[in-house]
């Protein structure tokens, strides 16, 4: 039998922080490892033209991302993993998509609505029309599951709609993609627990993979603990979440029950976190550091990934170029 297309890309906007890692990454590896998939992973960098980022920054980030994927686990050898400017089709299709979708549907995604609010001055076409380049994204390659996390499940809907109405106008041809969650709870910010992680609230919210082991220590010790009045300790739970994740079980247990019986100490409690998360990513910084010392080598790989990936992106766009009547 053939295997299910699992698609998912990622922006490169910044360094990957255990929010991210938990919320999505960490499931892409393993579907990866699971062989059940044919997996396409990929750097969105067409997306991530509708930010503010300078032209440095965008290349250096580019690279950066690539090399944290392939430290975390991404194989290239078992995952097509490629740039996606890479591979031309993503934009020819997205233009198909662009003229089957009713504006209507883009003005009411939340991330539009978020994103515009975010940079009042740029608000682009591109930020419009962005879930559309990414359905384009998924179903170049016929995706079957995506997998993401919870603020990208609208996308993953409005995939699927696209999907019907191309379908329903020129002819039976793309999946239902469906989305796949992770099990794991969100993880909270570590300095206003209540807020899930995310760079746009500053660099002392979030813990970066890459982050070396004195960040990690600095940046735990100050993690809020405290209780709130009727909602109890986020801040808590979300160290305990962390520890539960990157700890060993026997230490997480014991906390576990320290916190029950009234005993915890909070001070201990953030060591523990940190000291877990500093063994649990001391490999990836080595193997990240590997990989951006010699940018030829992991330009290669970028560029094997795309080769592997355009055959199937030219198939799919010779056939939608037949079906609606061009070329
Ligand atoms: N929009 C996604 C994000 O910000 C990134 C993305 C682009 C993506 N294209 C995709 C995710 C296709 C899954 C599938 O996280």
């Amino acid at each position: 039998m053939k295997k299910q297309v699992i698609v998912s890309g990622i922006q490169p906007t910044g360094n990957i922080h255990i929010g991210n890692y938990l919320g999505t990454i960490k499931n892409w590896v393993e579907l990866q490892n699971s062989g059940k998939y044919e997996m396409y992973i990929f750097i969105a960098d067409l997306h991530s033209l509708t930010g503010n980022m300078s032209p440095e920054d965008r290349r250096a980030q580019i690279l950066r991302t690539s090399a944290e994927l392939i430290a975390v686990g991404i194989d290239p050898n078992k995952t097509t993993f490629f740039i996606q400017s890479h591979v031309q089709e993503h934009t020819e299709l997205s233009w198909v998509f662009n003229c089957v979708t009713p504006i209507s549907e883009l003005y009411r995604m939340t991330q539009f609505k978020d994103k515009s609010d975010r940079q009042e001055k740029n608000i682009n076409s591109g930020l419009l029309t962005y879930p559309i380049l990414q359905a384009a994204d998924i179903l170049l390659y016929h995706g079957d599951i995506v997998p993401v996390g919870q603020d990208q499940i609208q996308h993953v809907e409005l995939t699927r709609d696209t999907a019907r109405w191309f379908n329903n106008r020129f002819g039976k041809y793309f999946p239902e993609t469906k989305h796949l969650l992770t099990k794991i709870s969100k993880v909270m910010s570590l300095l206003d627990p209540n807020k899930k992680m995310s760079k746009s609230l500053g660099s002392g919210h979030v813990i970066e993979l890459n982050d070396e082991p004195e960040v990690v220590m600095k940046k735990l010790s100050k993690a809020v603990t405290a209780t709130f009045v009727g909602e109890g300790a986020p801040g808590v739970q979300n160290l305990l979440l962390l520890l539960n994740e990157f700890g060993d079980q026997n230490i997480y247990q014991d906390f576990l029950t320290a916190e029950i019986d009234g005993t915890i100490r909070y001070g201990e409690l953030k060591k523990a976190v940190a000291e877990a998360i500093v063994n649990y990513f001391a490999d990836f910084r080595q193997k990240r550091a590997e990989l951006l010392s010699d940018e030829n080598k992991l330009n290669e790989i970028l560029q094997k990934g795309a080769d592997k990936a355009r055959p199937v992106a030219q198939k799919t766009m010779e056939e939608v170029r037949k079906m609606v009547g061009i070329r």
